[in-house]
């Protein structure tokens, strides 16, 4: 391929691989049979510096931005299977989002010459819930953080947290440097968590995460004690969180997880370098932490699905909200993936939470759209991810509490959360 003879585009895929490996430190690649990127995703900003519009963008961003290549190539179809993540704009709620038709247009054209090439349109953060399981010990390049510790640790397959060009580079060769979570010995953990209060609901698992990132940074944390059998909403959270107040690319949970049947396998028969206990008392800092950014109970929006929500909390959500109205002062969207509100809206769930007055989003969220409601001071939140994020970008004043509290609040326009 770097000879050229599979094409320029790939030619240029692997040079970039090339020196991204070189730099590294890898000594080979692996093939990769899995990515996850935003190939030559169209921003503002990009088709003016490269002077291009929406409709001839495609091969002149994916060369020059996404492959660092000077010259403009045609780029082919991908070799392997390969899937669009997360964008900035909802097809159907652009509107809702304060996008202008321009935003739209570039998302739609960016995305059909995607689909051209054989890229899934699967548009989330989530794309292990909309079809993209990989199984465990594949080889995958991955983006979005909150997945890549998802794959790594529930699923058992490996992907480091590539970026836009590595894995806009994956697509088109099916390689990725053989380094980090591809080798055995990177997976192991480093640092012992013990977990001495009960960690249950979203809510608990949230901020366990949430400590866990704060106190490992990028390393590897392999957690013990009272944390039961978590489903897959609640690994989610956890991970999310953890790579938000951290960079946790991966955990084990003895017991639970695919490479910690016992504490020893999880730390490969090696000394962890810290032990770190989780009591009350760091449960109560943290709860405290992720509400340090909000002092006005009245809350003006509430937004959930941060990462993008699963068909079970859809039903949660309608659940809470069926045959009520929102509280006139308040605004309530949900972020979902679109083959999710597919099955949401055939179950029902959409119809209820639109009949109260809240509206489902796909595509985005709050965060990445920058995008809130007019006139937002106050939101509250059931993602520990969130709450780490959406203050910091929107300059607002953000609650954390469970999905309950955040319904509640909808329904009331008032915080009435609490402390587990
Ligand atoms: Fe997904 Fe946005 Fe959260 S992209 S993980 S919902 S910050």
């Amino acid at each position: 391929m770097l000879d050229g003879r599979e094409g320029k585009a790939r030619q240029k895929a692997m040079d970039l691989l090339v020196r991204y490996g070189e730099a590294l430190g890898a000594e080979r690649f692996v093939d990769t049979t899995n990515v996850a990127g935003v190939p030559a995703y169209y921003s503002p900003v990009l088709l003016d510096y490269y002077k291009v519009t929406p409709d001839d963008a495609y091969d002149v961003i994916y060369s020059r931005f996404d492959l660092d290549s000077d010259e403009v190539v045609e780029v082919p179809r991908v070799m392997v299977n390969s899937c669009a993540l997360q964008g900035g704009v909802d097809a159907e709620g652009w509107k809702t989002l304060g996008k202008n038709y321009d935003a739209l247009r570039m998302s739609e054209q960016s995305e059909s010459a995607s689909a051209a090439r054989g890229v899934r349109i699967l548009k989330t953060c989530t794309p292990y819930l909309a079809g993209n399981v990989p199984k465990q010990g594949e080889h995958c390049a991955w983006m979005e953080s909150s997945a890549v510790v998802y794959c790594n640790s529930v699923l058992g397959a490996r992907t480091n947290t590539e970026g836009r060009e590595s894995t806009s580079a994956a697509m088109l060769t099916g390689k990725i440097p053989d380094y980090g979570f591809h080798r055995d010995d990177f997976r192991v953990a480093t640092h012992h968590i013990q977990v001495e209060v009960p960690v249950e609901s979203m809510l608990d698992w949230g901020m366990l995460g949430y400590f866990i990132g704060a106190e490992v940074g990028e390393r590897i944390p392999v957690v013990t004690g009272r944390i039961g059998r978590p489903d897959l909403i609640r690994h989610k959270h956890f991970g999310a969180a953890a790579a938000s107040s951290g960079g946790v690319e991966m955990y084990h949970l003895v017991g639970v997880t695919p490479e910690a049947e016992t504490l020893e396998q999880a730390l490969g028969a090696r000394l962890p370098l810290e032990f770190i206990p989780y009591g009350k008392a760091e449960q109560r800092r943290t709860y405290e932490e992720l509400n340090s950014k909000a002092r006005d109970t009245n809350v003006d929006f509430v937004m959930l699905g941060c990462p993008h929500a699963a068909l079970e909390q859809l039903r949660e959500i309608a659940g809470l909200l069926d045959g009520k109205r929102l509280s006139e002062n308040c605004k309530l969207w949900v972020f979902t993936s679109r083959a999710i509100k597919v099955e949401a809206e055939a179950s029902g769930y959409v119809g209820v939470i639109r009949a109260a007055g809240g509206v489902v989003l796909t595509d985005t969220c709050s965060s990445i759209a920058q995008a809130v409601p007019p006139g937002t001071k106050v939101v509250a939140l059931d993602s520990a991810k969130q709450t780490h994020y959406l203050p910091a970008i929107m300059g607002i004043q953000a609650w954390f509490g469970t999905t309950a509290d955040c319904i509640n609040a909808a329904l009331t326009g008032r915080w009435n959360g609490r402390a587990p």
